[in-house]
């Protein structure tokens, strides 16, 4: 086989493999290609990534193990500015390439936005496949996708991303074939053939998932029609999310140590200390410069997050970049228009202090507790269960604020009063006695205590209508 037919075989397969582009277990070179001057460009408002380098190639390198590659090698490159047409210098490239020739490697990944350009010439030099990071994340959404609408949409983005970087293929072709004109010729018709079967496919696609949006969307009507309260997670990718759902709802959602273990939303129904009940919904786990095609795609996906009454911004505080990986989640709650700032919405979960040292434990405890800011965080651990009982209490003292605690006893004549708490407000506790008396604990909110003293004058407010809220100080003090 000539280069020109290896590379050929390599890039000219838009359609047949457009699922699963990469084996698993493919040897695999994980490349931090980190350009310093990045996001300098005349104009563009200057974000520099927080994230240590060192801590962005552990994420990658974590990443793909995620999918199963076998990861055989990996480099940090701290570049000034990307070039142009290799990302890397020729230097770079050339120094790789012995590399990736010596460790057999078959696909490298570049942590970096690449253009299509720069993918086809590194291709080119290192004669295997190159992915960038919108690639390495499309690839791990497409198998972690858990519903059948976040496979479809994953499908679609996928397809997408394919058919913006099919042109590059056929000019590639051409020049290898010695660049005979540039219309005409069976390339062309080859490239626009597969140009008709992608879009073709995304057509079928999006028509089937308006279906599945559609009965999506009737389940979450039926949802919002129940009086509970929507609570939904949010976090970083590996931050615990699932762990802790398990741990509040003892349902078995897959919890692995690989990322992105939940892709699409889950929900299930919890109880409060005090007995009402809450509908708890899993997400998808975000991460740092997650591609804008992908953001707008898993929108839907985020639906509960939306509309959720409070967000649980779950963190991984054993984490060295927890910090940058906080502000990643709050960027991207802002997108989906969630203040993250508000403190009768969003609770910050600290999660993991089992894994801190005694000294770091007792300052984020400290920190927590001290905290000036009404985001108050809360520390749990949702391996040992640690905190979890306080997070359910704050839960339900956020909820409470604008409720009140009644206790009430109602006769047998009052069945239109009961049937009226019941639709209003929740009943915690509900004794039936023998002589038909019904005693009741209940929360209403505070503008319907009027009507309910008027109909039961000796319904009476129970003093410590919120619970009160502990962080078990003797689990952390080192
Ligand atoms: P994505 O689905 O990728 O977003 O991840 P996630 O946020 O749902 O994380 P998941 O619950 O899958 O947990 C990731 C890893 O962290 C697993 O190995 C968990 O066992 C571990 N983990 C979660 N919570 C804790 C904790 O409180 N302490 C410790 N030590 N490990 C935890």
């Amino acid at each position: 086989m000539t280069e020109s037919d290896r590379i050929a075989a390599n890039v000219r397969k838009p359609t047949a493999d457009i699922e699963r582009t990469i084996a698993i277990g493919t040897q695999t070179m994980v490349v931090g290609p980190y350009a310093q001057r990045l996001r300098l460009r005349p104009g563009q408002e200057a974000r520099p990534n927080a994230r240590d380098p060192a801590a962005r190639l552990v994420e990658a390198v974590g990443l793909a193990a995620a999918i199963t590659l076998t990861v055989r090698a990996e480099r940090l490159i701290v570049l000034d500015r990307p070039t142009p047409a290799t990302y890397l210098g020729s230097g770079k490239v050339e120094e790789l390439k012995q590399q990736i020739e010596e460790l057999e490697i078959g696909l490298v990944i570049m942590d970096a936005a690449l253009s299509p350009v720069q993918q086809r010439n590194l291709e080119r030099a290192w004669q295997c496949k190159v992915i960038d990071r919108t690639g390495l994340i499309l690839e791990i959404f497409g198998r972690r996708a858990r519903t059948r609408e976040g496979r479809l949409q994953v499908e679609l983005a996928h397809l997408g991303y394919q058919k913006s970087r099919l042109v590059r293929s056929w000019t590639h072709l051409e020049r290898q074939r010695g660049g005979f004109g540039f219309l005409g010729g069976p390339g062309e018709t080859q490239i626009e053939a597969d140009r008709r079967i992608i879009l073709d496919r995304m057509v079928r696609l999006q028509r089937e998932l308006d279906g599945v949006k559609r009965t999506r969307g009737l389940h979450r009507e039926g949802r919002r029609r129940t009086p509970y309260p929507i609570i939904a997670l949010v976090g970083y990718t590996n931050a615990g999310k699932s762990t802790l759902f398990n741990r509040l709802t003892s349902a078995e959602v897959m919890a692995e140590d690989l990322l992105f273990a939940t892709l699409d939303p889950t929900a299930r129904v919890v109880r409060l200390p005090h007995g009402a009940p809450i509908i708890l919904s899993d997400t998808v786990g975000f991460i740092s410069d997650l591609p804008t095609t992908l953001v707008a795609a898993f929108r839907a996906t985020l639906e509960d997050v939306i509309e959720a009454d409070i967000v649980l911004h779950i963190r991984d505080v054993s984490h060295e970049d927890t910090e940058a990986q906080a502000q990643d989640v709050t960027a991207i709650m802002r997108d989906l228009g969630i203040d993250p700032d508000q403190p009768d919405k969003v609770i910050e979960v600290w999660n993991k202090i089992d894994q801190l040292s005694p000294e770091a434990r007792e300052q984020a405890m400290n920190r927590a507790e001290n905290a000036t800011t009404l985001l108050k965080p809360i520390a749990v651990s949702a391996l040992t269960g640690e905190g979890t009982e306080s997070l359910l209490a704050l839960i339900e003292a956020k909820l409470s604020a604008d409720r009140g605690l009644y206790q009430l006893v109602l006769t047998p004549q009052d069945g239109a009063i009961l049937a009226w708490i019941y639709r209003e407000g929740e009943v915690l506790e509900r004794r039936d006695e023998d002589n038909g008396e019904i005693s009741l604990q209940v929360r209403l909110p505070l503008e319907k205590e009027g009507l309910l003293l008027r109909r039961v004058p000796h319904a009476q407010k129970l003093s410590s209508n919120k619970p009160k809220i502990t962080i078990e100080p003797t689990s952390w003090q080192p």
